[in-house]
């Protein structure tokens, strides 16, 4: 496409907000391809994790990381180590990746422009909740042409920074922005207790499938943030596997792959919509 048609069919575009894997990006090039290739139909703010690459930086430093409820408890130089490798490390290797594809990146991180607003959660150091977005800055970005980078960290009320969840932080973003939410994983969408991927998720059917152990770990914050997004505002959300080629694209364009959160409806008939597997 040539470079003027790109621009015209990019400002056209819908909005999107595309959380990647802190994994998917640093082992695929099927992922990167991806968001280039979404990149010239969409205005697009990307969010990444990097809880893994966090999780090495602070084992080779010696600095021991302490989970409580799924949670990293980050403190003192835990802290440091986490807005050092996410907000520079992380984000700086995406961007110049994005960079060398064609892509014009912008690295951020939740605090710049106050963009993400977190709440503490107590007894867990500096980490927060996502409770509200600024978006003007990314907003400024995307209506220049450039594709907002966002590291998982947040300010809260009292300026502090606070590591966020990354699922999190792009549903505040989504929210705020009005925009359509893609959750890239490792996983084809959520899964039921047989192993099936669910296409349609409502809210009390994720409830229950929370509460009844089928969807644990990671994958929680996900389904909860799409829906609170779906709730607060944006045109829809879906979680997906982004490792292969042509995943975002299909996240983005094809109801059969993945798993799409749905607005609770008292008349859904459940069985057969809101939890209807493949
Ligand atoms: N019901 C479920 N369906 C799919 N994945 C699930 C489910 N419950 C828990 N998971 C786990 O959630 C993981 C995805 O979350 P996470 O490890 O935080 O990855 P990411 O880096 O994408 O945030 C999956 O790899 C899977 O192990
Ligand atoms: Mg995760």
């Amino acid at each position: 496409m040539p470079a003027s048609d790109r621009a015209a069919a990019r400002e056209a575009g819908e909005l999107v907000v595309v959380k990647l894997g802190g994994e998917t990006f640093a082992e695929g090039q099927a992922t990167l391809d991806g968001v280039v290739d979404a990149a010239e139909r969409h205005r697009l703010v990307l969010v990444h994790g990097g809880g893994k690459r966090l999780s090495a930086w602070l084992d080779r430093l010696g600095i021991e990381s302490r989970f409580e409820g799924g949670l990293r408890v980050t403190e003192g130089e835990a802290l440091d180590v986490a807005v050092a490798v996410l907000g520079g490390l992380v984000n700086t290797e995406l961007v110049a990746a994005l960079a060398r594809l064609g892509v014009p990146a912008v690295g951020l991180s939740g605090a710049d422009g106050g963009l993400i607003i977190a709440e503490r959660l107590p007894h867990l150091g500096r980490v927060g909740r996502v409770v509200g977005a600024r978006p003007a800055v990314a907003q400024a970005l995307v209506e220049r042409g450039l594709v907002p980078v966002v590291a998982p960290l947040a300010l809260d009320e009292t300026g502090a920074i606070c590591n966020v969840n990354a699922d999190d932080a792009a549903a505040g973003l989504a929210a705020a922005l009005a925009a359509r939410l893609v959750l890239l994983t490792d996983s084809d969408g959520v899964r039921s207790a047989d192993g099936r991927t669910i296409a349609r998720l409502d809210e009390p059917a994720a409830e229950e499938l929370i509460a009844r152990g089928t969807i644990t770990g990671g994958m929680v914050p996900k389904v909860r943030g799409a829906l609170a997004a779906l709730r607060a505002g944006s045109r829809g959300a879906v979680i997906a596997e982004g490792r292969a080629t042509g995943s975002l694209r299909r996240a983005l364009d094809d109801p059969g792959f993945g798993t799409r959160l749905v607005a609770s409806t008292a008349h859904v008939d459940r069985d057969s919509q809101a939890l209807s597997t493949r």
